[in-house]
């Protein structure tokens, strides 16, 4: 599709809006709009900072007032033709005037979708499709969490250059710099739930919980305060109960096997078993039920190969120290690859240096989450 630069333009405007949204939003999407005078003038932006709160329409047009007649509308995400905690967007834009609305995703959401055609419905052009692959990336936990009904999942790890996660006699701590560290603080805040295996909480006794320290980067903008759930995944109950996860700082759900007999005093989440652990999926499909829209699987090894084994890890962040090991835990457990043709190929989408670190971030080469 040919875009208009002037189109294009606006609809990178709305998606960086979306982007402050990041971490606050849950369990609703990221959505950024512009809203363009009929003589193409910006007369007002919005986004939308906080579920429960105005969508990104409503910010912007009440900045516009009666200059929005006849003007433009650019929207991240399909504006909603349904009444939930506010009232539609599809009608917000007619009552407003604009006689075009330009629209980046169309809504997954069954219950919110339909505004694009109540809009065509009452004579206004609308254009979909600009600048798509930007506003997904940009809301791409909410799309994945909506179109498979699973929490998105974002596995980070940190590793040596020659991908150590742990020297021989299992130690770990640390490898990575404390600037890495206070970014992956920021990732965290900005998650609905930390996931980890049993494995790492008996050896690590992890605390889970997200401590950024201001001033906070993009990634944790806004997500100050919040309290991610922390997920062990655990198929006996072992985790002690002293267990640092199982403090009072943030809530905590231990993921055990249906048949699993335990004293254990937690929130107990009991999961099926698929042969090589508790099935992952479903445990994604109960916390995408109770809210849980992004979760920031910090591993460890064994775990982690399971859920990319199922195709179940959206986006890797990894922490590159400029150190060598040589022997000691490798990065990633077992993946079901056999033969180089079973090979999970990814794509780099960000490299960046954290003070003495490389941070980088790579995606599927394939997402599930996406259209294809
Ligand atoms: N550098 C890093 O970024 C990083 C991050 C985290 C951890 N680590 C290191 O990793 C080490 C621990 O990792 P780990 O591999 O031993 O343990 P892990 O991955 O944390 O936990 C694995 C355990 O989870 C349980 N589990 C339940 N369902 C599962 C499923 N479907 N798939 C996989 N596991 C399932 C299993 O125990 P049950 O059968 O008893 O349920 C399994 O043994 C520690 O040394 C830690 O320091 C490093």
């Amino acid at each position: 599709m040919e875009i208009p630069a002037q189109d294009a333009a606006h609809m990178a405007r709305a998606v960086e809006l979306a982007g402050r949204g990041h971490g606050t939003t849950s369990p609703n999407p990221v959505v950024g709009c512009v809203v363009l005078d009929a003589g193409g003038q910006v007369v007002g932006e919005g986004f939308h900072a906080y579920a429960g709160g105005p969508h990104a329409e409503v910010v912007a047009l009440a900045q516009v007032g009666e200059r929005a007649r006849g003007g433009t509308a650019y929207v991240t995400l399909e504006p909603c033709d349904h009444t939930g905690r506010t009232g539609p967007c599809s009608q917000a834009l007619l009552a407003a005037g604009v006689a075009r609305v330009v629209i980046a995703v169309p809504d997954p959401n069954p219950k919110a979708a339909g505004g694009a055609a109540r809009l065509r419905a009452h004579g206004v052009s609308v254009t979909s499709g600009v600048l798509a692959a930007e506003a997904e990336r940009v809301n791409e936990e909410w799309l994945t969490y909506a179109r498979l009904e699973r929490s998105h999942v974002t596995w980070k790890f940190a590793a040596t250059l020659d991908g150590r996660s742990a020297a021989e006699d299992g130690t770990s701590q640390w490898i990575t710099s404390p600037e890495a560290r206070a970014d992956v603080h920021r990732l965290r805040a900005a998650a609905d739930a930390i996931v980890a295996g049993i494995g790492t909480v008996l050896a690590d006794d992890p605390h889970l919980t997200a401590r950024p320290t201001p001033p906070a980067g993009p990634a944790g903008a806004g997500a100050g305060g919040r309290k991610p759930l922390r997920v062990v995944v655990d198929a006996r109950a072992r985790t002690p109960q002293g267990a640092r996860v199982l403090d009072d700082s943030a809530p905590t759900l231990v993921a055990i096997a249906e048949d699993t007999d335990t004293e254990l005093k937690a929130d107990l989440l009991r999961l099926p078993s698929d042969g090589r652990g508790l099935d992952l999926e479903a445990l994604l499909k109960e916390l995408a039920a109770r809210d849980v829209v992004s979760v920031f699987l910090e591993g460890g090894p064994t775990l982690a190969g399971e859920f990319l084994r199922r195709g179940l890890v959206d986006r890797v962040v990894a922490y590159v120290a400029p150190a060598l090991l040589g022997s000691g835990r490798a990065a990633l457990g077992a993946a079901g690859v056999g033969t180089i043709g079973e090979i999970h190929r990814l794509t780099f989408d960000e490299i960046s240096l954290i003070g003495p670190d490389v941070r980088l971030i790579a995606r599927p080469a394939t997402q599930p989450g996406r259209e294809q």
